[in-house]
């Protein structure tokens, strides 16, 4: 009794998929996270354990998890009861559903506020123009940290985007959005790598940091950061592409779309730090900053170089828009659950999650400044929020789906809806049954401290 449709609707074609879930890949974690991450592990090592993660775990998971979704055509929770009926598998695994929906909400609330601090910027770089002084730029950093107001409002501004696009449905809201965006965005990526090479020596100082690795500089939980940011940029782990992937119509590539969607991610994420990191040497600034290190970095570009002010702008509206994009794939499955059991309309159902999550929001908000004394495992609870999601809950998910998709489901139904040649689903075979689990599984233990 598979669906053949979503009662949610569908893509109205494979380029409309390819751009959503490029959408929901393409985030705050390509051109916010991964530079930091990076800067504060080293560099080049970092990249490229972080490459290997995404083409041995990632991909293949992606490909799993998006089946799974289009072969049950229902928010993650149901998906896995109708999935687990179907392969006469224990009715529990929906608690996999659960722990997404869970991990969504949790993200969302932090993620939004950070695209709040992009926000802050677009009218930072509209009023003030930006200095090209990098103490000056990051004074004014500083001051927007120090801010329980200006942080909470703008992350109130966020959400409040986030919720009434998902209210309109997936179709209408997103897909036209992301066809104009995600263009741009990169046409703009491409500027600042531009003005990044005329930094002269340090612009190879940047290069030379980000590809010439130095293993010395990885330690176990180096590689769980690594490993948990290939999830988290691929948006894997917690039932968003699942999510997407049952608006899927059928006959549609899944293992294609997901090699065009994972490609696009990782050139945006090396883009964003082939144009930073020289920023980074070339004004004496510190590559393991932290969080604020693009908003420390990417205005001195533009407070520098001719059409900097508009091109600041675009490029903070454009951030914006990629987080908007991104954030909405995060609360998707939970407003698809609220719609299905709960006879909400989808209009109640996004404001139901959406309050939720914006209060927890107000907690990271006011981590940064009245609350950043308040420590667990001596992490704040922007911190605490970004390890717990990042790098457990989404690895421990996509472990699970992986198992799902390798060992629960049936041969036949996964042929059915992936339909690949054979020797290429062997290939994604040996990569989902053994590969990908297993090398979540050892980072997992080593940082627990059994390996
Ligand atoms: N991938 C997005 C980014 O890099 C964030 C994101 C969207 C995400 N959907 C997700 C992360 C699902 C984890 C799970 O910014």
């Amino acid at each position: 009794m598979a669906l053949t449709k979503s009662i949610h609707g569908e893509w109205s074609s494979r380029f409309a998929y390819i751009l959503a879930a490029t959408g929901s890949a393409v985030g705050l974690g390509n051109i916010w996270k991964f530079p930091y991450i990076t800067g504060e592990n080293g560099g080049g090592a970092f990249v490229i354990v972080y490459l290997a993660c995404v083409v041995a775990i990632g991909i293949p998971i992606m490909i799993a998890e998006s089946m799974m979704g289009r072969r049950g055509r229902q928010s993650p929770v149901n998906t896995l009861v109708t999935l687990s009926e179907e392969a006469g598998a224990n009715k529990n695994w929906h608690f996999l559903g659960w722990m997404g929906v869970i991990a969504g909400i949790l993200i969302l609330s932090y993620y939004s506020v950070i695209a709040g601090w992009a926000s802050a910027y677009v009218f930072k770089a509209i009023f003030g123009g930006f200095s090209s002084d990098a103490t000056v730029i990051k004074a004014t950093f500083d001051e927007l940290m120090a801010s329980p107001v200006q942080l909470v409002f703008w992350h109130t501004v966020f959400m409040v985007a986030t919720m009434s696009v998902v209210m309109r449905g997936v179709k209408s809201g997103l897909e036209r959005a992301v066809q104009l965006l995600m263009p741009t965005l990169f046409a703009l990526l491409i500027i600042l790598v531009g003005y990044a090479m005329t930094t002269g020596e340090a612009y190879f100082k940047g290069l030379s940091f980000l590809f010439s690795p130095d293993f010395s500089e990885i330690d176990g939980d180096a590689v769980l950061t690594a490993m948990g940011h290939a999830f988290f940029t691929l948006g894997l782990g917690m039932g968003a592409i699942m999510v997407y992937g049952s608006y899927l119509p059928s006959g549609i590539s899944i293992a294609k779309t997901s090699l065009y969607i994972a490609g696009a991610d990782t050139i945006v994420a090396l883009l964003a730090g082939i144009a930073i990191f020289p920023l980074v040497f070339a004004n004496g600034l510190e590559p393991g900053a932290g969080p604020g290190l693009i908003f420390q970095t990417l205005p001195i570009a533009f407070g520098n170089m001719t059409g900097g002010w508009l091109f600041g702008i675009l490029f903070f509206v454009l951030l914006v828009f990629a987080a908007l994009t991104s954030a909405i794939s995060l609360i998707e499955p939970v407003v698809a659950w609220l719609v299905e059991n709960k006879e909400f309309t989808r209009v109640k159902a996004s404001i139901i999650s959406g309050i939720a999550t914006w209060t927890l929001g107000v907690s990271v908000a006011l981590s940064f400044n009245v609350l950043s004394d308040f420590k667990m495992f001596d992490k704040t609870i922007f911190d605490l929020l970004d390890y717990l999601t990042a790098n457990l809950m989404l690895p421990i998910g996509g472990f699970c789906i992986a198992i799902y998709a390798g060992w629960i489901m049936q041969k036949k139904h996964v042929r059915e809806e992936l339909d690949l040649p054979e020797q290429q689903f062997k290939l994604w075979e040996v990569l989902v049954c053994y590969i990908a689990p297993g090398a979540v599984f050892l980072v997992l233990l080593d940082v627990i401290g059994i390996l």
